[in-house]
């Protein structure tokens, strides 16, 4: 159940758990002789998962980013399990200010402390580091490459950070606390721990095992892996124009994520079991271009998982088009006709597009003519002119995988 219905549907209840109460909200019904009552399990799944990952509350510092209804969860669970301190950040300070009033009355303690976030450089330093909780939607998309706070002196404080988003398996927030040398974990096992605990109220005579919950917890990561239509693992495929360094970041990119690579060009060659230029020559364009259909057939039948380089011209028939969306997510690597230039100008013997007198000439009218095409073909767009491979497949890691 989702916000608000989480709180809307409390007025019809008949009975509230007691950390339903407290948090303000449901996320389980469980219907009793008199009607319905209402559970909150994302509390519990967040306790729940830092228990099972080893990461104690009692005692510790801590720092909770945000101040939502995930805030609320977390923020109840860090004071009832014996946190000694709690700072709240929120954008909107006096968010944070009613959630430390509120869990502060409730437990009758001074546990929370608001601040507004942008105040996170009076946190005072202390030894071994905060526990610190990530409770927002930043990381996820549609802000994948940013984290709620961009400051690496912020990080260092951290000894260990958890997010409560899950997709990416790897936020920008993660990563920041890894960078700085601290632990960080996602917000995955409180998914899962928090429809466990729902599952076992509805069937009180079961209590979910470990085997079942590490198949449940590979069977949610299997279904957040990013999918193309129709449930297969997602393909991650480069288009662009000769010379745009389709191979190049490919085979960097294929080795970074440990997919398998395939090249187009290469598997009409080698079904053909001629060079490309000789097919050219031979059969014509034409004929070279209905062998890219095919084998854009024959890989959206059997492939999943790998990264697909493609020849430059595949993306102009429609039809390819279609079948390249469907086959995995579409990169489309932007390249100038100066760069083009530069890295392929002087020798253009094996590549039938280029002949005729003018190199430049022909690079730049090809380009002016295809670059729309390949826009309209893609999903995500990276502008390789002056990049390093390196710093190519980075961004695309962030972009198109997390
Ligand atoms: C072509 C590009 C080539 C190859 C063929 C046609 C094109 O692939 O498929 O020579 O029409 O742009 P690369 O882009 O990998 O060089």
């Amino acid at each position: 159940m989702s916000v608000p219905h989480k709180q809307h549907v409390m007025e019809f209840l008949e009975e509230m758990d007691e950390d339903a109460e407290a948090i303000g909200a449901v996320n389980t019904l469980v219907r009793t002789e008199r009607g319905y009552k209402g559970y909150n399990t994302d509390g519990a799944g967040f306790e729940r998962a830092l228990r099972e990952a080893g990461i104690g509350i009692s005692g510790r510092t801590c720092i909770l980013l945000g101040a939502g209804g995930a805030a609320k969860a977390a923020a109840y669970v860090l004071a009832r399990e014996g946190a000694e301190h709690v700072y709240i950040l929120n954008r909107k300070e006096e968010r944070a200010a009613e959630l430390a009033a509120y869990m502060n009355g409730l437990f009758n303690r001074s546990v929370m402390w608001p601040m507004a976030l942008e105040a996170y450089s009076s946190i005072p330093y202390i030894k071994g580091g905060y526990l610190a909780v990530q409770s927002t939607s930043v990381g996820m998309e549609p802000h994948r490459d940013r984290a709620i706070i961009e400051d690496e002196r912020f990080y260092e404080m951290i000894h260990t950070g958890v997010d409560v988003v899950y997709t990416p398996a790897r936020t920008r927030f993660m990563k920041m606390v890894e960078a700085a040398g601290g632990r960080a974990v996602n917000g995955l096992d409180m998914l899962l721990y928090q429809g466990i605990i729902a599952y076992e109220l509805w069937n009180p005579q079961v209590k979910v095992d470990g085997k079942t919950i590490r198949e449940a917890r590979a069977l949610i990561q299997e279904q957040l892996s990013e999918r193309a239509p129709g449930g297969r693992k997602q393909n991650l495929i480069f288009i662009g124009f000769m010379g745009a360094g389709k191979t190049s970041v490919g085979e960097a990119y294929a080795r970074a994520c440990n997919m398998p690579l395939i090249d187009t060009d290469q598997r009409i060659e080698e079904a053909a079991g001629m060079a490309i230029s000789r097919i050219f020559a031979e059969q014509g364009e034409e004929a070279f271009r209905k062998l890219e259909t095919s084998v854009l057939e024959e890989l959206l039948a059997n492939t999943e998982g790998a990264v697909i380089s493609v020849g430059g011209g595949l993306p102009l028939r429609e039809e390819n088009r279609i079948l390249l969306k469907k086959l995995g997510t579409v990169v489309y690597l932007d390249v100038s006709p100066d760069t083009v230039m530069a890295r392929i100008g002087s020798d253009v013997s094996d590549r039938p597009m280029l002949q005729g007198r003018d190199v430049r000439e022909r690079i730049t009218g090809l380009l002016a003519y295809r670059r729309p095409v390949y826009l309209e073909a893609s999903h995500v767009i990276v502008d390789v002119n002056g990049r390093s491979v390196d710093e190519i497949v980075e961004e695309i890691r962030r972009r198109a995988d997390g």
